[in-house]
């Protein structure tokens, strides 16, 4: 059985609210990046989470460890319960994430292989299998694997073992299906097949249902 996480990259308040709320329920995490944040700022992350619902900033960090543990302090002063980081800028940046998660009471994720037909230039193969073990030693919470290859993200399941997460986007809009991943994974991403639905609750049950 795998979680259902919304990829909430709508654009505005009234917009993030208006799906949020329409899928109150059927969600157990809400991940907000870049489109949301830059057209409203953070303040948008204690209005989502006034429905008690975790959320998880995916800024796929990649920089210095000072920068990042600056960030860190950021995202969880605005009431996130986790974010997202690249792993590629070595593993001192990515222990600064770990740790500036944990030491607010956040969990930590890393990007290992990503979803996109360009992933297979960088993010993929062996250096994917590296990451994740490079995660693994950090003491991440999980990493971030694509429901596109199931086979990939089968592999990076036995680096990591099974006492870390692996949440998986690639499902609906980038064509993998839930039956697909599930299995591997102990969540499924899931962005415009649920916000750009006509209904985005009753797409949001039915991914939930499919992911069970
Ligand atoms: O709309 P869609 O379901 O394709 O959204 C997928 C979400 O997951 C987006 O927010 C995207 O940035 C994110 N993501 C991804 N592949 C990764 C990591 C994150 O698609 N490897």
């Amino acid at each position: 059985m795998a979680e259902l996480l919304l990829a909430l990259d709508v654009k505005g308040a009234e917009e993030a609210i208006r799906v949020s709320r329409a899928c109150e329920g059927e969600l157990d995490a809400i991940k907000i990046g870049y489109p949301l944040i830059l057209s409203t700022g953070m303040g948008i992350v204690k209005e989502l989470a006034k429905s008690n619902i975790p959320i998880i900033a995916d800024f796929k960090v990649a920089d210095i460890p000072n920068t990042n543990a600056l960030i860190c302090e950021e995202v969880f002063a605005a009431g996130c319960s986790g974010i997202i980081t690249h792993v590629f800028c070595g593993s001192d940046s990515l222990q600064a994430i770990v740790d500036g998660a944990h030491d607010h009471g956040g969990r930590a994720f890393a990007v290992c292989e990503m979803s996109h037909p360009g992933a297979l230039d960088f993010l993929s193969g062996a250096n994917a299998e590296r990451m994740a073990k490079m995660a693994k030693e950090a003491g991440a919470d999980g990493i971030i694997a694509p429901a596109t290859r199931p086979e990939r993200t089968e592999i990076l399941r036995s680096i990591i073992g099974n006492s870390m997460k692996i949440y998986s986007p690639g499902v609906g809009a980038q064509g993998a299906q839930p039956e697909d991943i599930k299995k591997y994974v102990d969540g499924i991403i899931v962005g415009r097949a649920i916000y750009e639905s006509a209904d985005p609750g009753k797409a949001a049950h039915e991914f939930r249902l499919r992911a069970l």
